[in-house]
């Protein structure tokens, strides 16, 4: 029997796991998808060629992949179309290659709306969703009324669908002011259903367990970051999945003593996109230089991402909830120019320093800062990380020490190729 293997973002998303489930999928037959939908964008470079893929796993262009989208997902037949005729387009065999689960849930033209609406009612205190219709597609799973893939293909499809949408219409109204028209994209979605009815929708629960008891080597991809997990994130500024380790066990049906390494990514520093606490989020320069040199901007909707030290309080709190078992350490390159470096290692709250990740990230909250001496150097081009400057290894023994974690692949640029694996 073979463990199923995770790779995670530790932070608030866009870690760079495209990128490390590309470089990874060599060691795997299987990547599958276990939460999350359409608001994830994962980036992924290879020769002249670059991709952003929302809902399809990251394993896609690997030769002889299979690439699953388990029941935890929510989709977007619309987006999720688009995405695999661009990847056809490519020559790769998507309907070969891509399995879908019967029990992922739908993502609805009228839950897009229920996202705007929500957003735009909640005004100032909005929690800067991708307005990909995520949140009020979970909250129709949980409230019973969801449309999964299964159902597709069942006679009364259509007629469940008017229904849920009346629900839906009926609950839109009740937001004064709130304008929406669906009709086109209605449209499109019902050409999306009929395009991905020529894919195989599957019991993954129990294709991915044949795949286990095979010794198959399966990869789970996580989406968004632990620190947007519904239960264990900035709550209630996170999205509305479990994004941490337990979900692989929900959304793909591995039970907890079949998951194997944890690889939990993070940037040598941080960003967040959207609204909600940031301890060490930089309003200065050098804030402004890590988004301008890291190219801080949203894969899906092109926001600014805010940008600042890392967050080691954070970072240990995502270790210990996600059982990391390795650590993966992005854009080191990034810094490449940078002076000096901080990283937070306690918050300051009433006066009193604190350790752990605590219930609520007040605004009076300071962070408390170890400051390293940059490397002042082109670390791009390293390959091995012997060959690292003192002063960058002394930064990533630095984490490893206070996480207790070892950081076992190196990221120094975008590129499958700008990989250190030690
Ligand atoms: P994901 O959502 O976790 O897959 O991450 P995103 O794709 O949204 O964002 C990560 C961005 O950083 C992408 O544009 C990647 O191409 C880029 N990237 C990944 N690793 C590195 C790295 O080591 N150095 C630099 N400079 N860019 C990287
Ligand atoms: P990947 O997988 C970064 C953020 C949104 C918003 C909050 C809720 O690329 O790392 P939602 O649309 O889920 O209702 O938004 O979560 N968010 C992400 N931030 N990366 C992502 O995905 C994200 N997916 C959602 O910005 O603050
Ligand atoms: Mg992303």
């Amino acid at each position: 029997m073979k463990k199923v293997d995770v790779v995670l973002g530790l932070q608030w998303g866009d870690e760079g796991k495209g990128k490390v489930v590309d470089v990874l999928t060599p060691n795997y037959t299987v990547v599958a998808r276990f939460q999350g939908g359409p608001n994830a964008g994962h980036s992924l470079h290879f020769g002249d060629k670059s991709f952003v893929l929302r809902t399809v796993p990251s394993g896609i262009f690997r030769d002889g992949s299979i690439n699953v989208i388990g029941n935890g997902v929510v989709v977007d037949p619309v987006s999720l179309t688009e995405e695999l005729k661009n990847i056809a387009a490519q020559g790769i065999p998507v309907k070969e290659k891509l399995l879908i689960s019967k029990k992922a849930h739908i993502i609805l033209p009228t839950h897009r709306m229920l996202d705007a609406a929500s957003e735009a009612a909640k005004g100032k205190s909005k929690i800067g969703s991708t307005l990909k219709g995520i949140g009020p597609t979970y909250m129709d799973k949980t409230g019973r009324n969801g449309l999964r893939f299964g159902d597709v293909i069942s006679k009364d499809f259509i007629e469940r669908y008017n229904r849920l949408k009346s629900k839906h219409v009926e609950m839109l109204s009740q937001y004064k002011g709130f304008e929406y028209d669906v009709t086109e994209y209605e449209q499109t979605w019902l050409e999306g259903i009929e395009y991905l009815r020529g894919f195989k929708f599957i019991d993954s629960e129990q294709v991915v367990n044949d795949f286990i008891n095979d010794d198959v080597a399966i990869l789970a991809e996580g989406a968004q970051g632990s620190l947007l997990d519904v239960d264990f994130g900035t709550y209630p500024f996170v999205t509305s999945s479990n994004t941490v380790c337990a979900g692989v066990c929900t959304g793909l049906g591995v039970a907890p003593t079949k998951i194997g390494d944890v690889y939990g990514i993070f940037k040598a520093y941080c960003t967040r996109v959207g609204s909600g606490p940031f301890p060490t989020e930089l309003f200065d320069e050098t804030g402004k230089e890590l988004g301008r040199i890291g190219h801080e901007f949203g894969a899906v909707t092109g926001r600014p991402r805010r940008c600042g030290w890392l967050d080691l309080v954070a970072l240990k709190y995502a270790v210990m909830v996600d059982g990391v078992t390795q650590l993966i350490m992005m854009k080191s390159d990034v810094m490449n120019d940078f002076d000096t470096i901080k990283v937070a290692t306690g918050y300051k709250i009433n006066g009193e320093v604190v350790n752990h990740f605590p219930y609520e990230l007040t605004d009076d909250l300071e962070p408390v800062y170890t400051e390293f001496k940059g490397w002042k150097c082109d670390i791009c081009k390293v390959r091995r990380y012997e060959d690292f400057p003192a002063e960058f290894k002394e930064y990533v023994e630095f984490i490893e020490k206070e996480t207790g974690c070892p950081i076992k692949i190196i990221s120094v640029g975008p590129d499958r190729e700008e990989t250190i694996i030690r």
